[in-house]
């Protein structure tokens, strides 16, 4: 019943979505902000079973930015732990459901060894998977990216004139995913925070008061029915 109102043929290729409202979540609570970070995990998997019910073929979750070092040490601390504990724990039940994962970001000194070594594993192991590509930002800023990509060209040693759009694109970090065609934040800020900053030229924005914590499936496909509605132009005219 939730699916009423959505057409099956126009659902978007892509979206992307920015977990947003976890301490916020906890604070109305009473809670420290952990417990907001732990109750995401849950709204996360809801979230994805409602993807892969609607058949949406990428779909990606901002879990952390190059920007979340700044948090306290013991909060980043935490939210290390959380993505770690996720990966390990429900990689399987991933797997199972045709989930192929994916990571976007830096892989620096500041991630944990053991958490980069989980990462490759859930790649290796979901790899061939089909059903969709759940790809996990984690210490992923879009400057960044963009100036990796450029680092790359330059090690190159590319020639100016062929630096061009399609030149940037293919050094991205997952050069064959397709530009998000919608883009979700969470808990009623309206910004985008560094998310997927080139990919997102022409995405459809959707801006929810919910927190993370309690956004469920029926708020994707409630998304999904305003991003229905839009007129998408990309410049040009009807
Ligand atoms: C999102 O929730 C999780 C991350 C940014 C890693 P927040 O921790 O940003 O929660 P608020 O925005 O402070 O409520
Ligand atoms: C964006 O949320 C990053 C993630 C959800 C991982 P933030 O909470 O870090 O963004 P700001 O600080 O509100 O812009
Ligand atoms: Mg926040």
């Amino acid at each position: 019943m939730e699916l009423d109102g959505i057409d099956p043929l126009q659902v978007p290729v892509h979206v992307g979505c920015v977990m947003d409202g976890n301490g916020r979540w906890a604070r109305k609570r009473g809670l420290p902000r952990s417990e907001g970070h732990d109750a995401g995990e849950e709204a996360l998997f809801d979230v994805v079973e409602g993807a892969l019910e609607l058949g949406i073929g990428w779909f990606t979750v901002y879990a952390f930015s190059t920007e979340n070092w700044k948090r306290p040490p013991e909060e980043v601390r935490y939210l290390l732990g959380v993505n770690q504990s996720i990966i390990t724990r429900r990689l399987g039940e991933l797997h199972e459901r045709g989930v192929r994962v994916r990571f976007a970001g830096r892989r620096d000194w500041r991630v944990p060894k053991r958490l980069l070594r989980s990462m490759d594993e859930a790649l290796e192991r979901t790899e061939a998977n089909k059903a969709m590509t759940l790809t996990i930002a984690f210490n992923y800023g879009g400057r960044a990216e963009i100036v990796d990509a450029v680092r790359g060209l330059v090690a190159e040693g590319i020639r100016p004139e062929k630096v061009n759009e399609k030149a940037i694109r293919s050094h991205l970090y997952l050069p064959d995913m397709p530009d998000p065609d919608l883009v979700i934040r969470t808990s009623g800020e309206f910004r985008i925070s560094n998310f997927l900053l080139w990919e997102l030229a022409y995405s459809e924005l959707v801006f929810t008061d919910v927190l993370w914590p309690d956004f469920r499936r029926e708020n994707l496909f409630e998304a999904v029915r305003e991003f229905q509605s839009r007129d998408r132009r990309f410049g040009g005219l009807e």
